[in-house]
């Protein structure tokens, strides 16, 4: 794919540019910027050579229609202050409204379009939509890496239309994933947690194949425990996923990855921060308990397998890490993958949905070699899947 090094002369020029402003938001305040942060390379560089820049984003998910509370507008002001630089607003991102307020734009000003969701040809990529788009600008930009898995008008479509580049945050990604995944410095270990195993069935099957080491934790590690046999009591779990998680482990063992499962369990009988819990062995889960974190065996464990590995790759946390003190063993092996990273001895590539909240609990986060801000596209990533909105800028 091309990079921001091989556009030259853009003084003057329009550049569209895909970004990805779906930040946690509550009564109209952004709560968390860390989305915004991300972007301001990109825009920065754009702008200091003299393009007219042109933001193009979505948020939630307002299925085609113009939802009033799921506006970018109140986006324009933080990333203004974070930027140090006004941010036009215009409130729709085709249209008269669109053309009326790039042609106001001095070079290296800054403008953020209204949601592209708030048409339904965005998520259909309806080729019209795409062409109404592309008709805004000269260049095409694509900085949203954890929207590529949709293929989608502004970030699929577009493509197609204009000379298309990745900006500085998709390919710090990109760069990062490859890392991990494309050419690791082996051995290779994943640490995959969370709820459950049924959303990440496909994730499992391809990373066994893939890394050297395979730590399964969260709630997700009790659905394999009780495929091995393991009592596990009133813990989360899903049955009916035995035989998955047997093929699983058969597919692991085949291809030399070795499964790291609990060695020992934190179970309590409420699900609430202050429970009152206790360390049990594995064949002494009582039945009428929940497991919540596993316990200092298990994290010995994970810590070994960590300092075995030259690279790493984490989603999910171990437990129940949004309630002390079940968040332990989460941290416990956040703060050890960074201390390593730290010591040089460790590539650390982190993302997807809860992770970047369990890394920042941590205090763990800053010293991650990578953290992706990507929730479902990191994900799809780790099953191996092409994102057509890297793909189309690969075209
Ligand atoms: C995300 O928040 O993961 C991305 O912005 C994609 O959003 P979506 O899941 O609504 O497509």
């Amino acid at each position: 794919f091309k990079k921001l090094d091989d556009l030259s002369d853009i003084a003057g020029k329009r550049v569209l540019v895909r970004v990805d402003l779906n930040v946690p938001m509550n009564g109209g305040k952004v709560t968390d910027t860390t989305r915004i942060e991300r972007v301001l390379p990109t825009i920065h560089e754009l702008s200091e050579k003299g393009a007219k820049v042109i933001l193009l984003a979505h948020f939630g998910r307002p299925k085609g229609q113009r939802v009033a509370d799921m506006s970018l507008e109140p986006v324009a002001q933080p990333l203004a202050d974070l930027l140090l630089a006004p941010v036009d607003f215009a409130d729709d991102c085709v249209g008269k409204s669109a053309e009326d307020a790039i042609a106001e734009l001095s070079d290296g000003d800054v403008l953020l379009l209204e949601n592209t969701r708030f048409h339904a040809g965005e998520e259909k990529n309806d080729p019209a939509f795409a062409k109404d788009l592309a008709e805004l600008g000269d260049i095409y930009v694509n900085d949203a890496f954890s929207a590529a898995h949709r293929a989608h008008g502004s970030t699929e479509g577009i493509a197609k239309l204009l000379p298309a580049y990745a900006g500085r945050t998709m390919q710090a990604e990109l760069e990062a994933l490859g890392s991990a995944l494309g050419e690791p410095k082996r051995p290779v270990l994943a640490v995959v947690g969370g709820a459950k195993v049924s959303s990440k069935i496909d994730l499992l099957e391809n990373l066994v194949g893939k890394v050297d080491m395979l730590v399964i934790g969260g709630g997700m590690a009790n659905t394999f425990m009780a495929a091995n046999g393991i009592n596990v009591g009133k813990s989360l779990c899903e049955h009916d996923l035995a035989d998955t998680a047997r093929r699983i482990m058969a597919a692991a063992e085949k291809s030399g990855c070795e499964i790291v499962l609990p060695a020992d369990a934190v179970v309590a009988r409420e699900f609430k921060a202050g429970a009152e819990n206790e360390t049990v062995a594995l064949d002494a889960i009582p039945s009428d308990a929940m497991m919540l974190d596993v316990g200092s065996a298990s994290i010995t464990k994970v810590a070994e397998k960590i300092d075995a590995a030259n690279t790493l790759v984490w989603n999910g946390p171990l437990g129940a890490f949004e309630i002390a003190p079940f968040d332990k063993a989460t941290v416990a092996a956040a703060r050890h993958a960074a201390e390593r990273t730290k010591s040089g001895k460790l590539n650390s590539v982190a993302g997807g949905g809860d992770t970047v909240a369990a890394l920042n609990h941590a205090g763990a986060a800053d010293d991650f070699s990578y953290v992706s801000t990507a929730g479902g596209a990191f994900l799809e990533w780790l099953e191996g899947k092409e994102l057509p909105g890297v793909k189309a800028l690969e075209a």
